[in-house]
């Protein structure tokens, strides 16, 4: 196929009035075709294609677009062909009216129509389910918590009555962690290309306590210590910042990484923490002054996600070469070069990048999930595949046992919650766990 199809751009100058829109038309095109692989929680080579600002600042090669200069554009050179591979990468190419709708808007100007009320503080208005970019059940099991935007939703798991919503400031929750007790709720995320934030609201009373805000993006993989003192946060900027519960004060920030830090997990006595990061390193730290222990592993792949044994220190992390890896993190003895003998094991390969991984409650059970539609479950001891849980259509990126081990909720790009029962995978429940609002108000158009 030609690069440049002169006859259709003087077909569409000819047929379309007006210049498209960024968020009635573009917007639309990139969260059908795109946004599966360029979102938060899955940057693929560092492109998140889920707003207008994170869209203009591009991805590792660069602004996606250049205002006025189509053919330049890297978005353009990527659906048509022009840059390899092809996006969307795997499947069939746009249809040249819908690259037509990228080529029109970045000539004209790439303005960002996004309504202002997308930005204030009224109560979040959905047209669609969102991509669920995390969710975590109540140590009682008796609720969960799921992302949306600019909001956490707490649903009961029964279904019974309408959830609370927990409003706060950034656009995209990334992370959740309850206290042991269920009293605090930790979410860790932030506005791309704005801010990070922290929060920490009173759970039970869905009152917001206390919040920090970091770095000029959103925060990752934020966890809180067992005994609720620290929380720890990765960013993009390659830090780890620490915070203590209480006060929301930052104790201090970690360097040692060399690209994004994507989760982190404390150890079971609160003392040490690890942070995994595309540098494909996950990083045993000390917890009280900062400082950095050893590497828990050799390196190997970019690593996205990582969880805890429930009562002891061994973790199971994994990301872009699909590997589950079990380590320890203590040394059974002393460290020579290259020394690998703090790995339990390797599980199997699975069909996608690991974008999620919990470990269950009675310590039996590993979930893994990532960019392929189905979560595999295995034998913690063993590393043997027992069941696969199915039903969501696109890659899944929030995992959570139930504290007893007996449920698994799963949340990705479908934008809707499944409950699985962890003896078989059958579904127990599904649900979208936002209200969703039919038509487009005229407020934001
Ligand atoms: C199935 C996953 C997937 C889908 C869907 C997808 N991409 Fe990509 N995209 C990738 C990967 C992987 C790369 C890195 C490719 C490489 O350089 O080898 C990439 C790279 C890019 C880049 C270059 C970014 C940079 O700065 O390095 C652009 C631009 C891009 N994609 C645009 C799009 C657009 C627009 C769509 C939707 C029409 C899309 N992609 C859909 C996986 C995907």
């Amino acid at each position: 196929m030609p690069r440049s199809t002169g006859w259709l751009f003087l077909l569409s100058t000819a047929t379309m009035a007006a210049a498209p829109s960024y968020y009635r038309d573009v917007r639309p095109l990139l969260q059908k075709n795109c946004a599966g692989c360029h979102q938060p929680s899955a940057k693929a080579s560092g492109l998140d294609l889920t707003s207008y600002a994170a869209f203009a600042a591009g991805g590792k090669k660069g602004p996606a677009f250049a205002a006025g200069k189509a053919d330049e554009s890297l978005t353009i050179q990527y659906l048509t062909g022009a840059a390899q591979p092809r996006m969307p990468l795997g499947v069939a190419p746009l249809s040249p009216a819908d690259v037509q709708v990228f080529r029109d808007w970045i000539q004209a100007g790439a303005k960002d129509d996004t309504p202002a009320s997308v930005d204030d503080n009224r109560p979040s208005v959905y047209l669609q389910p969102p991509v669920i970019t995390s969710l975590r059940f109540s140590p009682d099991g008796k609720q969960i918590a799921v992302s949306g935007n600019r909001e956490v939703l707490l649903h009961r798991v029964s279904g019974e009555g309408a959830p609370i919503r927990l409003h706060g400031k950034a656009e995209r929750i990334l992370s959740l962690a309850f206290s042991s007790d269920g009293k605090l709720l930790i979410a860790g995320g932030g506005t791309p290309a704005q801010f990070g934030e922290v929060q920490i609201w009173d759970a039970p009373n869905g009152k917001l306590l206390r919040t920090a805000v970091l770095t000029n993006d959103t925060v990752f993989g934020a966890s809180l210590a067992p005994d609720a003192s620290k929380i720890a946060v990765g960013a993009a900027d390659n830090t780890v910042h620490v915070f203590e519960t209480a006060t929301a004060k930052e104790l201090y920030k970690i360097g040692n990484h060399e690209d994004w830090v994507l989760s982190t997990v404390f150890g079971v006595d609160s003392k040490r923490f690890v942070s995994v990061s595309r540098d494909r390193a996950a990083k045993i730290i000390d917890a009280n002054s900062g400082a950095f222990l050893e590497n828990a592993n050799l390196l190997k792949s970019e690593l996205y996600a990582i969880a805890r044994h429930p009562k002891k220190d061994i973790v199971v992390f994994g990301g872009e070469d699909r590997y589950p890896y079990v380590y320890l993190l203590d040394r059974p003895r002393n460290m020579k070069i290259a020394d690998d003998t703090t790995l339990v094991r390797r599980i199997e390969r699975q069909d996608g990048p690991i974008t999620a991984l919990d470990w269950s409650g009675d310590g039996k059970l590993i979930a893994v999930a990532g960019q392929s539609p189905k979560v595999n479950l295995y034998d913690a001891d063993t590393g043997d595949h027992k069941l696969s849980c199915t039903g969501h259509t696109a890659g899944i990126y929030a995992l959570s046992f139930s504290s007893d081990g007996t449920r698994l909720a799963t949340g990705g790009f479908d934008g809707k919650v499944r409950i699985y029962s962890t003896a078989d995978c059958s579904l127990v429940r599904e649900f979208v766990p936002v209200p969703i609002t039919a038509t487009l108000t005229a407020g934001a158009k």
